[in-house]
């Protein structure tokens, strides 16, 4: 199909202007390297590498099969400082090509990115921290909206992409209950130049959720999920069918945050089935088309 672009994905090398958002534990390389082959950008937060050498495996593993970009996420501030320098060593040596920095100030990652010529994103709910991050260098901020999944923001997305974007120089990435190629064009045209999607993704065949948090997904309607804070300290929504309240035989006694505890956003509104990555991408940039075909003049 007909690629479509902005300066921002051009730049990176990509034949559409969307990212797989990093997410926490079922984010892997294999997504990854799908992500690269259809045309989009992948990414996985570091810590996926349950330790620096599993980190390494992951890069290597990706870098002896493709050499499209891809993206590494690192929490600046919820990651213990011995490791994070180890996964920053890392992402230098290996060239990684797009650094997603949050919770954090990211000027010192942003000098060591810019010095291998990596591009850096950094990812924020309001106005205020994407200003600092964009005093601190990043090439680009990504606006997490109302309804995203992880810890996601409060504003809507209708006010806050044309919001940062009328506010910022550095070009806005769209995030926040955007699941099909409808509002992959809307989030176009409200500025943005690229279009991050984690909920989306997590019903993937390669993503490493399991079964039945793939299946809760393709049930739920958006009034299934809960913004909450009490699950990890940080507003953020969640299947309220995972919470431990809600679960029937008490199988999540003790249930571990992120692994039992299942999170994603409004965007499970439009999504009915598993799929391939690819499949993914194709369905994405046919609606995408499809829409922009069909929009009123
Ligand atoms: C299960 C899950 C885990 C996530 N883990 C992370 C993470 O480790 N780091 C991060 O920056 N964002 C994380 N996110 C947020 C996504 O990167 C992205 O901002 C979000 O999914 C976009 O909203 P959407 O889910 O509505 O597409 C996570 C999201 C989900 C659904």
């Amino acid at each position: 199909m007909h690629s479509f672009s902005t300066p921002l994905s051009r730049r990176l090398g990509l034949k559409y202007p969307m990212v797989a958002a990093p997410m926490f534990i079922i984010s892997n390389e294999r997504m990854l390297l799908a992500c690269a082959e259809a045309g989009i950008l992948g990414a996985m937060p570091s810590l996926n590498g349950r330790t620096p050498e599993e980190f390494e495996a992951k890069l290597r593993w990706l870098r002896e099969r493709t050499d499209r970009p891809f993206a590494i996420n690192m929490t600046i501030g919820l990651t213990d400082p011995e490791r994070l320098q180890a996964d920053v060593e890392l992402c230098e040596r290996y060239e990684v090509p797009v650094w997603i920095t949050s919770y954090g100030d990211p000027t010192e990652i942003v000098r060591r990115a810019h010095a291998r010529k990596a591009t850096v994103f950094h990812d924020v709910i309001n106005l205020r921290h994407a200003k600092k991050a964009e005093r601190a260098g990043v090439d680009a901020i990504i606006g997490v909206a109302a309804g995203a999944g992880g810890h996601a923001g409060r504003i809507s997305p209708f006010a806050l992409i044309p919001y940062l974007k009328d506010n910022l120089s550095v070009p806005v990435i769209a995030a926040g209950s955007i699941s099909t190629g409808k509002q992959v064009l809307a989030s176009l045209a409200l500025g943005a130049e690229l279009v991050y999607m984690g909920t989306r993704f997590i019903v993937a065949e390669e993503c490493g959720s399991t079964d039945d948090y793939k299946e809760m997904v393709i049930q739920a309607g958006p009034e299934d999920i809960v913004y909450t804070d009490q699950v990890s300290g940080v507003h953020a929504n969640f299947l309220k069918k995972s919470l431990p309240d809600s679960r029937p035989d008490g199988t999540a006694a003790q249930p571990k945050r992120w692994k039992d505890i299942w999170s994603a956003g409004h965007g499970v509104a439009e999504i009915r089935k598993r799929q391939t990555i690819e499949q993914i991408v194709d369905d994405l940039v046919r609606e995408y088309y499809d829409t922009l075909a069909a929009l009123p003049r």
